[in-house]
C-alpha cells in the first residue's frame, strides 16, 4: 500500500476502481500512469469484493436489467482501490478522464476509451459525488472515511 497519509489531508479525494477487466488483461500500471498525471495518488488497495458489498456498492442500479451482471462482474476478480487527491474540481476532473460509462462514445484520451470493452467490462469506476466517495469509501473499507 503506497501512503503518505498527513500530507494529503488538505486535498480534495475521490475513490477510482480498476475493475477485474482491466486488472486481468495488466492495465493496472497503464491506468496509474495516465492518473499520476493530473493527480496525486493518496492511497492504492487491492481489495476483492463480496456479494454483500457489490449488491451494496451497486445499490442504486437495483432493478435494473444489468443490476445482477454488474454485481456478479464486481465479485469475479480482483480490483485496486486508489484514493486520488486534487483540487476541488477532483470528482469532476477524475470522472473526465474516465470518459463515458458506454466506452464507444468516450473521448480518445480517456481511461475507458483505450481500456473498457463492453459497458460491464468498462475498466474503471469513479466516484460521481462527494457523497458517494463517503458511501463508497465506508463499505470498502468498513469505517467512515477522517476529513
Ligand atoms: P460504474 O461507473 O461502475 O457504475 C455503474 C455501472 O453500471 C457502470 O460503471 C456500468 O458498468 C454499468 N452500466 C451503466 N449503464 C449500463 C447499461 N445500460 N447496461 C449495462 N451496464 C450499465
Amino acid at each position: 500500500m503506497l501512503n503518505y497519509g498527513i500530507y494529503y489531508m488538505k486535498q480534495h479525494k475521490t475513490l477510482l476502481i480498476i475493475k477485474p477487466d482491466a486488472v486481468l488483461k495488466k492495465n493496472i500500471g497503464n491506468i496509474i500512469s495516465m492518473l499520476e498525471i493530473n493527480f496525486s495518488l493518496v492511497s492504492i488497495h487491492t481489495f476483492n469484493f463480496t456479494e454483500n458489498i457489490a449488491k451494496e456498492f451497486y445499490i442504486e442500479h437495483k432493478g435494473k436489467p444489468f443490476y445482477l451482471e454488474l454485481v456478479n462482474f464486481i465479485i469475479s476478480g480482483l480490483v485496486v482501490v486508489i484514493i486520488l487527491g486534487g483540487d476541488n474540481n477532483i470528482i469532476t476532473n477524475t470522472r473526465m478522464l474516465v470518459g463515458c460509462t458506454d466506452f464507444q462514445k468516450a473521448d480518445k484520451d480517456t481511461i475507458r476509451y483505450k481500456f473498457a470493452e463492453s459497458l460491464t467490462k468498462n475498466a474503471v469506476h469513479a466516484s460521481d459525488s462527494f457523497n458517494s466517495f463517503l458511501r463508497e469509501y465506508k463499505l470498502i473499507f468498513n469505517k467512515n472515511y477522517e476529513l
